[in-house]
């Protein structure tokens, strides 16, 4: 089954509850929160405050990206806030796998995302204790960019892994994706699919949504 995951950044933030609700409504079983600290990444989005009001407002499954440098001072915030799944970046903190069991130990799913130039193989030694990984498809840092077509081979790479480990880990892109591209990505081996700008821009996010659903 596609999970399909609407990256809020592209939405209309002056009626984030409403859009939230749109999507929902319109099939997505998450939805895709962008954490940026202006460090890790060169932009800023929000924090625990916009999330922990939307968490009053929705029951959708919380996933909440941390573009953010040495995310563990900031894990207890986004469980409270009502995070269900924390991404932290690999590149972001000198022990990922220590972030990644602290995640764990507060009853949140964790999930390990990599930059378009960081390779696969490093998420391998700790697949096993991971519920999802995340391929960067993009630079992060800004929505409304464009797929980068190599990061299909990565895909690929990590459904192997997972596949001949006998592990059953989600497997989520991020960036640039659209119903068009969509299905390089998941024949490749991904099952978690966002989309920010293709959705929340789209004349009728429904259809798109429905669309990329199909795919799987
Ligand atoms: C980029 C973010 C993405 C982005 C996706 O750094 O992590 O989640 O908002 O937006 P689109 O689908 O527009 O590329
Ligand atoms: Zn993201």
């Amino acid at each position: 089954m596609i999970i399909i995951s609407p990256s809020v950044l592209a939405a209309d933030f002056s009626v984030l509850g409403a859009e939230l609700d749109k999507v929902a409504k319109a099939g997505a079983q998450y939805i895709h929160l962008d954490v940026m600290d202006g460090i890790f990444v060169p932009n800023i989005s929000f924090g625990p405050p916009v999330i922990s009001s939307l968490r009053k407002k929705s029951e959708v499954v919380f996933d909440v990206h941390l573009m953010i440098t040495d995310p563990i001072r900031y894990i207890d915030d986004y469980v409270k806030a009502g995070a269900d799944i924390i991404t932290i970046h690999y590149e972001s903190c000198e022990n990922p796998l220590e972030v990644v069991r602290y995640i764990r130990s507060k009853g949140v799913s964790p999930c390990v995302s990599i930059k378009p130039e960081t390779p696969p193989e490093v998420l391998f030694d700790m697949m096993n204790e991971l519920d999802m990984v995340l391929v960067m498809t993009v630079e992060p840092g800004f929505g409304g960019q464009k797929m980068i077509p190599e990061m299909v081979a990565k895909v690929r790479v990590l459904r192997d892994h997972i596949e001949k480990n006998g592990l059953s880990v989600n497997i989520e892109v991020d960036g640039g994706i659209t119903p068009e591209n969509a299905p390089q990505v998941i024949d490749a081996g991904a099952n978690v699919i966002v989309a920010g700008s293709a959705i929340f821009r789209a004349d009728d996010p429904k259809a798109v949504i429905e669309k990329i659903k199909a795919l799987g």
